[in-house]
């Protein structure tokens, strides 16, 4: 009988070569190739089709009566609102984020309170001695929360050593790249042993009911490191966002079996860990006392959640001949080059000479085209010096031609802003009114850059 060929399989893209190699050379990522079984033709299959010679499966209608499990709130909550109102006991949640982003002390601060709250919460640190974790939760003023705490990196060990006793209601594995599964060969953080220890702990999830969270590291890319079949493996995937430079931190559902992906947990680091921050706006809106040239108030929407972030523009004119740099943080630059362009067409405002920069406060990240009026208004008032007046918030988005387009939610977006003490807002000219707010409507840019420049009639 011929030698069955080798093939191997990029877990990231799926593409099937016959030889090993460092880089797939379809989709580029690196150590992703792994051996697969080959389609060997078994004695069996010869026989028979796949028509006939199994077992039966059972049929059921999709209105049957299930009892859906019921969530377990970890008295966090900002986290339990990130994952749709709670954790769901039997289920897999894998969370990534940079080194140092705060994983290890969120997750121990969850365990205890699901301990404090009297169900059993396990804490195994493959990165960390016990010593250090205790550590840690002494200085988080944690240090009599019933956590079972464990420093291990077998897999084996973890689920014989709970497969004893009543399963834990929540098991913490920090961090799946150190987890060692003996059923196959191959350091820890490699894709297969990732990929192993992910698929036992998972199984462990389903059979015993206990809700597993995974610790999973990010790549430089921002992508969790290890095969990103670990994505598919889980059934709720988070991110855990933010500049270590900056206080604040978002926990934010990538994918959720059980909820929407829209919500968002905001933290903030400080001395005692982390602490839930309830009003977000109060991170992102920078001190805000007398007008200022150049800046802007721009109601963003997170999920179904309104946070006021500031938009700040300088702009300097250069003498004649140089380049000027275009600079934006929190926001695409290829968005504001068109933003620059639609000003210069359209309204007859010109950046040619000037240096751009442009900054969304706080170390917030703004994808929302919404926002484009806002950043429109911050550099038409850097540029002319004249001040958005104070109380006013700006939304609406850009088109090509001018035109300002109405956006999504602009009664949140209102009611928000309402409620933290803004009076007026200049929107597209559609916008309803809401939550007590004066709305000044402009039906293109030009209006609006007019009213800033103080040229109308
Ligand atoms: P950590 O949870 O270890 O991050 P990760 O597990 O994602 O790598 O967080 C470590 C950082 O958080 C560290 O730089 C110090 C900071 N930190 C505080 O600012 N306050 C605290 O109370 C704690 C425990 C950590
Ligand atoms: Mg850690």
């Amino acid at each position: 009988m011929a030698k069955p060929k080798k093939r191997y399989v990029c877990q990231a893209c799926g593409t099937v070569t016959s030889r090993w190699q460092g880089q797939c050379a379809d989709c580029g990522d690196w150590n992703t190739l792994v051996e697969d079984a080959s389609g060997v033709v078994t004695a069996f299959s010869k026989k028979h089709n796949l028509q006939g010679g199994g077992s039966r499966i059972e049929m059921v209608g999709l209105n049957a009566d299930i009892a859906l499990p019921e969530r377990m709130t970890t008295g966090i909550a900002e986290f339990d609102r990130a994952l749709g109102g709670g954790i769901v006991p039997g289920s897999a949640t894998l969370i990534g984020g940079d080194p140092g982003i705060g994983k290890s002390t969120l997750l121990l601060q969850v365990a205890a309170n699901v301990a404090k709250a009297g169900r059993q919460a396990v804490y195994v640190s493959g990165e960390e001695a016990a010593d250090q974790v205790r550590l840690r939760a002494l200085r988080l003023g944690l240090g009599e929360a019933p956590v079972k705490l464990a420093a291990a990196t077998s897999v084996r060990d973890i689920l014989t050593t709970l497969g004893e006793g009543e399963p834990p209601a929540l098991l913490v594995i920090d961090s799946i790249q150190t987890m060692h599964s003996d059923m196959i060969e191959g350091a820890p953080g490699t894709v297969s042993q990732v990929r192993a220890s992910a698929h036992e702990l998972v199984r462990f999830a389903k059979e015993r009911g206990s809700a597993v969270v995974l610790v999973g590291h990010v790549t430089k890319d921002g992508s969790i490191a290890g095969p990103r079949v670990l994505e598919h493996m889980v059934d709720t995937v988070l991110g855990f966002e933010g500049e270590r430079s900056h206080q604040y931190r978002i926990l934010r559902a990538a994918k959720n079996r059980f909820g929407g992906t829209d919500e968002i947990g905001v933290f903030a680091m400080e001395g005692k860990g982390l602490v839930e921050v309830g009003n977000p706006s109060s991170l992102f809106l920078t001190e805000r006392g007398e007008e200022m040239s150049g800046t802007s108030v721009f109601p963003a929407l997170e999920g179904t959640r309104p946070v006021l972030v500031e938009i700040q523009a300088l702009t300097v004119r250069l003498a004649s001949g140089a380049t000027p740099r275009r600079s934006a943080v929190g926001w695409d630059s290829q968005r504001l080059a068109m933003l620059l362009a639609v000003l210069e067409a359209r309204c007859g405002i010109s950046f040619a000479s000037t240096e751009v920069y442009l900054n969304v406060a706080g170390g917030y990240r703004l994808g929302d085209p919404a926002a484009d009026l806002a950043v429109a208004a911050a550099l038409v008032s850097a540029l002319s010096e004249r001040a958005v007046p104070a109380g006013t918030v700006v939304f609406g988005e850009v088109a090509l031609s001018g035109e300002l387009r109405s956006v999504a939610h602009a009664g949140l977006r209102l009611k928000e802003a309402g409620k933290l003490g803004f009076s007026n807002a200049w929107a597209p000219a559609a916008t309803a009114k809401a939550g007590g707010m004066a709305v000044e409507g402009f039906d293109r840019l030009r209006a609006l850059t007019d009213h800033i420049l103080g040229r109308e009639g």
